[in-house]
């Protein structure tokens, strides 16, 4: 078991969608920890070497890999340089993700795909290529209690439903079931299986709802605890997954939300 000043030391771990909010601030937390990290990126090279960059000032190790998620030639490829540039993974945190947002009535067959494809297919095909490197290698003495460990970054809207969103609710509510199954499947491989739900994070993907006062104080009537999420919010609920203080747990969602799953219309109603 590690110290808690370093509860990721000498890990490695590979983070999808890591140039940029929750997926940025996963991977600063990890390697903040002492994890080494693979920074994934789908369009932004630029971004990606800014996080890689921001690693190794902070005296870590950190490699910035292009894959999109949702092609199994890419993550094969991914993973190869994984294991070429660290001798193998202890951690994946399946963060890639993407919204596209249409009323069901106007939703074309390639905003349900696309979304789908990204969300759930290619956190799959992560999870698949994790699992047979984490079962090639077994648990490694002196490193984690666990022969690895994979993060699914899902969402409230696992349970909450969304409407106007029906593509990106129904990728989530899989990712629930892929992971819990994934965590029955492979716990006897000692493999940890366990997602982050955040809820409003200000972050890109959800600008509009938090970057003016009007849209602000909206979203804040959704949350009983009275600010937004911040990524490093994130952040520190993945360093607590990955690492061996949460050695017992496994097919959980914590959900990191500042109580948006707590139905607060019903606070004064009911
Ligand atoms: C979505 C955000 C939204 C949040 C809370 C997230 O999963 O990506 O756009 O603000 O859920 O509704």
């Amino acid at each position: 078991m590690n110290s808690i000043a370093l509860p990721l030391a000498g890990q490695r771990a590979l983070v999808t969608g890591a140039s940029s909010g929750i997926g940025e601030a996963i991977a600063q937390a990890l390697a903040a920890a002492g994890a080494k990290l693979l920074v994934n990126y789908l369009h932004d090279e630029a971004e990606a070497q800014r996080v890689v960059r921001a690693i190794r000032e902070g005296g870590g190790e950190a490699v910035a890999v292009r894959a999109d998620v949702s092609v199994e030639a890419d993550v094969e490829s991914m993973f190869a340089v994984m294991q070429k540039a660290f001798g193998g993974i202890d951690v994946l945190v399946n963060n890639a993700g993407l919204q596209q947002d249409a009323a069901l009535v106007d939703m074309t067959l390639d905003e349900w795909n696309k979304v789908i494809s990204v969300n759930l297919t290619g956190h799959f095909l992560c999870a698949r290529e994790a699992a047979r490197a984490f079962v090639r290698q077994g648990p490694i003495d002196g490193l984690s209690c666990a022969a690895g460990k994979i993060i699914f970054v899902s969402s409230v809207h696992d349970i909450i439903p969304w409407a106007g969103h029906a593509n990106y609710a129904a990728s989530k509510g899989g990712i629930m079931m892929l992971m819990k199954t994934l965590a029955q499947e492979l716990a006897r491989s000692r493999i940890r299986v366990n997602a982050i739900s955040p809820g409003a994070i200000r972050t890109p993907i959800n600008r509009s709802a938090w970057e003016t006062p009007e849209a602000l104080a909206r979203l804040l009537e959704l949350i009983p605890y009275g600010r937004i999420g911040e990524p490093e919010d994130i952040g520190r609920a993945a360093v607590w997954l990955a690492s061996d203080a949460s050695d017992y747990m496994t097919g959980a969602t914590l959900y990191v939300d500042g109580g948006m799953t707590l139905y607060p219309g019903f606070e004064a109603g009911g």
